[in-house]
């Protein structure tokens, strides 16, 4: 049984006090919420004030990067052990803005993510077609080429406790959602994927989010589709009553109402 993981990329927004003030409302808002894993992925700066406001409930914290280096003369770059050390868990690997603005690749993907494996962090992986990949009928190519890429070097007890986010790069804070239909496909095939590159048991405990415009209004839909374990969730995690109102419908989505 996988545990479905909401969560939430706040990006560059929020200070640190505004993330102060955010999970105090948000840690209140989902107290009482079991069986769904939730997690916010604030500016580093927030990551140690966070992490002391959290302790003991049922929110995690994540990083959105970090370098792959131990330590060393790399200006500006974070490293696992510091990002644990601030009281992460996750770390964010591959996102398509990293992709498209610094110029990141599936082999720094798959160097960070021995690094955070090797320091106790679960990464994150996110893969994604443009708009233009999926008109010309490249997904699934994209795709295989991305899971190939950023797993690359990992074992099969490693990939068996990590995330991959599958994000559509065109439904990406633009209000376009992936179909139901469309994502489960794409999830299904990253899961199947990862069962030729290992075995059918880590194929069937890898988790495997969705991400790109889920709302409160679709979540419940798209949570229900078997090969989609979760949400990664950027505009709506930057409002508690949105961001618990994806937590809360997936909770449904596994509890039914009798
Ligand atoms: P969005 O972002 O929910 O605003 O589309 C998702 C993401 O970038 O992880």
């Amino acid at each position: 049984m996988r545990t479905p993981i909401i969560a939430g990329n706040w990006k560059m927004y929020k200070t640190p006090r505004e993330a102060v003030s955010f999970v105090e409302e948000l840690k209140k808002a989902v107290a009482d919420v079991q069986g769904v894993e939730i997690l916010v992925c604030p500016t580093f700066l927030a990551l140690l004030p966070l992490s002391v406001i959290l302790e003991g409930s049922n929110i995690r914290l994540g990083a959105q990067n970090m370098f792959w280096a131990a330590e060393g003369a790399y200006t500006g770059e974070v490293s696992a052990e510091m990002l644990r050390e601030s009281g992460c868990t996750y770390v964010i690997l591959g996102h398509s803005e990293r992709r498209q603005y610094f110029g990141e690749t599936d082999a720094n993907v798959a160097k960070k993510a021995r690094a955070a494996l090797d320091n106790g962090l679960v990464p994150i992986i996110c893969v994604g077609e443009s708009i233009d990949e999926r008109k010309t009928g490249r997904t699934a190519t994209v795709i295989e080429r991305q899971v190939h890429g950023s797993l690359a070097g990992l074992a099969a007890d490693e990939v068996t406790g990590l995330v991959v986010a599958y994000e559509p790069v065109w439904a990406i804070g633009t209000g376009l959602t992936a179909s139901p239909g469309d994502a489960q496909e794409v999830n299904a095939l990253i899961r199947r994927l990862i069962g030729e590159l290992y075995d059918r048991g880590t194929a069937a405990s890898v988790r495997i989010q969705y991400g790109g415009s889920v709302k409160p209004g679709n979540a419940a839909e798209l949570m229900s589709q078997p090969d989609i374990d979760g949400a990664l969730v950027g505009g709506a995690s930057l409002k508690t009553a949105d961001f618990a109102g994806i937590i809360k419908a997936t909770v449904e989505t596994l509890n039914p109402p009798q």
